[in-house]
């Protein structure tokens, strides 16, 4: 609390100052039951509209006990709670304190499941429902905003989760590292280099990858010398730098000759985030589980 405040006078001041308003207040509300100058009202009294005249009948009376009673509750707050100045109150009580307590209950129900997830193997969390059900959840809350509800991909922009085909590698270790460290892929717009006609070329020559790649096909020439220190000379693809497998049906961006057009003309550079930092060791374990095969 005191943190907030730049100095003891300014505390000091705002405690003058709420204390200060609190007895005009109790002074104000007094007078005006018990002030005297009620039944005197010396002078004239303005009529309006020919019988409009004010009043001179007191308020009820459980308007003063209501008001005394609010008067008396923010006295025993202020003492008790931190509402004066810096004043920490008699309870000490404070908000990061109750989420600081709150932690650390959440902690203490919990070490004892997060102990054993961590002792457990992937497959043993994949056989526990109760714990798939979590890891579901959590991929739900953190992950389907891009990969979609169930990880099946979405907007030809982020990849199917599920499918045999993995950019970065669909062991274990590679998940975990898609997952913590976060992903860039870096594949440049290639329109510059090869030209229109180029790119047309290639982009033919790759729809027979999953054949074995046509070398009648004058494309032939132009992937293997522009593409393969990526994509490999058969198209398998290399996990170390997310470059995808061409040789099959799973198209990250679209398997249409116009979209592979697309792709090698601008290039692409999907980024998945790094939840290393977000996440805990617990819930990153969960959502291999999940992943992997
Ligand atoms: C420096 C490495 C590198 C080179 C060289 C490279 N690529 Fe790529 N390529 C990638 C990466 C990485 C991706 C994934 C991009 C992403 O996920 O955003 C990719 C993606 C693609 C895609 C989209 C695949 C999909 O699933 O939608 C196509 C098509 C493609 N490359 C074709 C080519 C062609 C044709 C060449 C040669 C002219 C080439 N690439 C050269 C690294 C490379
Ligand atoms: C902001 C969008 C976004 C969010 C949120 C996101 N991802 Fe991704 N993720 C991506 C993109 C985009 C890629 C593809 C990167 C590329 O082009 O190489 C990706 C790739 C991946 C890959 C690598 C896939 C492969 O084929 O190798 C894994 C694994 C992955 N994400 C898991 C997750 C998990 C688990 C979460 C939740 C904790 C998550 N992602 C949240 C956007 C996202």
């Amino acid at each position: 609390m005191s943190a907030d405040l730049p100095s003891g006078f300014w505390s000091g001041w705002i405690i003058v100052l709420t204390l200060f308003s609190l007895a005009c207040v109790a002074w104000l509300v007094w007078s005006l039951y018990f002030g005297k100058d009620i039944d005197e009202h010396p002078e004239v009294e303005p009529v309006w509209d020919g019988n409009l005249q004010e009043g001179h009948n007191a308020p009820p009376l459980w308007w003063f006990w209501m008001i005394f009673g609010a008067l008396v509750f923010s006295l025993m707050y202020m003492m008790f709670f931190p509402a004066l100045g810096s004043n920490a109150g008699i309870l000490n009580w404070s908000h990061g304190k109750r989420l600081s307590d709150s932690y650390e209950n959440f902690d203490a129900n919990f070490a004892g499941v997060r102990a054993e997830i961590v002792s457990m193997s992937l497959v043993e969390i994949q056989n526990d429902l109760d714990l798939m059900d979590t890891a579901e959840r959590i991929f739900r809350r953190e992950c389907s905003v891009c990969h979609g509800p169930e990880g099946r991909g979405q907007a030809n922009l982020f990849p199917n989760l599920h499918d045999v085909d993995w950019q970065w590698g669909a062991s274990a270790e590679q998940i975990e590292q898609s997952i913590r460290g976060g992903r860039s892929a870096n594949m440049i717009a290639w329109q510059a280099m090869l030209g229109e006609e180029g790119v047309e070329q290639v982009a033919e020559y790759i729809l027979t990858l999953d054949v074995g790649g046509d070398a009648s096909l004058p494309g032939q020439a132009v992937y293997q010398q522009s593409c393969t220190a990526c994509h490999g000379p058969d198209g398998a693809g290399n996990p170390l730098l997310g470059a995808p497998r061409l040789s099959d049906d799973i198209w990250l961006y679209g398997g249409d000759f116009e979209t592979i057009k697309a792709s090698i003309t601008n290039g692409r550079f999907g980024i998945m985030p790094a939840f290393g930092h977000r996440l805990d060791d617990v819930q990153i374990k969960l959502l291999i589980a999940l992943l992997v095969r």
